[in-house]
């Protein structure tokens, strides 16, 4: 990180103690960033914070939830009516996952049409279908949690698909 000449000898004084202002010279400024990159590379960023709203909400959802059979429903009537802002709290976890696949559609299908995917970025692209295959996984999960006539018929179609077959039962 070349050190930067600014010009107000207070930024000085403080880059040369604590280089936070070199830093962000640094990374918003001589950091070559591609001069073809659009608004296009937004959804990667908007997908990161959709994450960080999800785990956020997630854990206060987590707070007024029990997990068990015969309460899990309960207690999220619970969360919607008696908990303060439980209800705005679990419609926004719930929109909050809706927007995260569509950003991620979204970003993958930019991947596609760029071809971001390409030599040398298997990996990188392999890593997102890993990471594509998580979310649906997780997904289906926090639907199944209120335990609610859904997400049983939900839970029953998905697990159906794998033991399904009449041999099993
Ligand atoms: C939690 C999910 C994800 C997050 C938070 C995330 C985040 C990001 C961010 C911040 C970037 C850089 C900015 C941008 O290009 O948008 C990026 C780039 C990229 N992501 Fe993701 N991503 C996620 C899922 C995925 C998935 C599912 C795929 C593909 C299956 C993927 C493939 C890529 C590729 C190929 C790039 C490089 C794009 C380029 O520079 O041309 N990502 N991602």
């Amino acid at each position: 990180m070349s050190a930067h000449q600014f010009k107000s000898p207070v930024v000085r004084w403080i880059d040369h103690r604590l280089p936070v202002f070199s830093m962000l010279h640094h990374t918003a400024h001589d950091y070559p960033t591609p001069k073809n990159l659009n608004y296009m590379w937004n959804f990667g960023s908007l997908a990161g914070l959709s994450l960080a709203i999800m785990i956020v909400t997630g854990i206060v959802l987590a707070m007024s939830y029990t997990a068990h059979v015969d309460y899990a429903f309960d207690s999220v009537e619970r969360i919607m009516r008696d908990v303060n802002h439980g209800w705005m709290i679990r419609y926004i976890h719930m929109n909050t996952a809706s927007f995260f696949f569509i950003v991620i559609y979204l970003h993958m299908f930019r991947g596609l049409y760029y071809g971001s995917y390409k030599a040398p970025r298997e990996l990188l692209w392999m890593l997102g279908v890993v990471i594509f295959l998580l979310m649906m996984a997780t997904a289906f999960m926090g639907y199944v949690l209120p335990w609610g006539q859904m997400s049983f018929w939900g839970a029953t179609v998905i697990t159906n698909l794998v033991f399904g077959h009449s041999l099993c039962w």
